[in-house]
């Protein structure tokens, strides 16, 4: 069966009554979706994505046991907060039968924006073909990038494309599709590192001197997992 894929280039270009009840995939490659995945890889029991830090402080107080406390603002990892947003903290001894509770400034937030959504997926370039394979022969899907500060990113649009590229008998369906699908179409997967140099996360991150967490974002497949999001228990968890 032909899947239609519509690309939305920031969450708020999804109007809500289209993601309710929907097949969604949420993508923030630099770097809250690759995070996620890194962390879920390393045997985190789960991830609590949450819009604000204070509803992630209000969740280690609450959830039982005492989840770690993640994230970012500026980049940099929250005053107070046990690891920041770079893939390469989530190590095994770092994260492994942990529940994490998270806060980003864009990727967090964009999971919220589809809660009423039928089903979450989370997307990154590490688990590429692995959501590509869970979207074969749905009817409908919806790619919803994060976004930096309300500006489209190229590195999500790119991921956008690498999906629409790789789902058996996908079609783009609308302009954000069609130019997720092309922008994909003109790189070497094989330079997708230094691709992402030029995009507004890659200079965000390489001006706090965390070019390196490029590298980790442009693993294509190094997992084959899938984070499937439930907005009703609050949990990310491998699918
Ligand atoms: C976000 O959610 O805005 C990002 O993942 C930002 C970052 O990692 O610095």
């Amino acid at each position: 069966m032909t899947s239609r894929i519509k690309v939305h280039l920031l969450p708020k270009r999804a109007n809500l009554g289209e993601l309710t009840g929907g097949q969604v995939v949420v993508i923030d490659v630099l770097r809250a979706t690759t995070t996620i995945v890194q962390a879920l890889a390393s045997g985190a029991e789960c991830v609590m994505p949450f819009a604000s830090v204070e509803e992630a402080l209000a969740a280690a107080e609450e959830v039982e046991p005492t989840p770690l406390l993640c994230g970012e603002r500026y980049g940099f990892k929250v005053d107070g907060f046990d690891l920041g947003n770079s893939p390469a903290e989530y190590t095994p001894s770092a994260v492994g039968g942990l529940k994490l509770a998270m806060s980003t400034t864009n990727g967090t937030r964009a999971m919220s924006y589809c809660r009423e959504a039928g089903r979450i997926l989370i997307g990154a370039f590490t688990n590429l073909s692995a959501v590509c394979g869970e979207l074969a022969g749905l009817e409908l899907v919806h790619l919803v990038c994060a976004g930096t500060n309300n500006q489209v990113t190229r590195e999500d649009a790119l991921l956008a494309g690498a999906i629409l590229a790789n789902v058996p008998g996908a079609e783009a369906d609308g302009s954000g599709a069609e130019l997720a699908l092309t922008a994909w179409q003109r790189i070497d997967p094989a330079n997708l590192a230094t691709e992402l140099v030029s995009t507004t996360g890659g200079q965000n991150l390489i001006k706090i001197e965390m070019g390196g967490d490029l590298e980790w974002a442009a693993k294509i497949d190094q997992f084959a997992i899938i984070p499937i999001f439930d907005p009703r228990s609050g949990m990310i968890r491998v699918g």
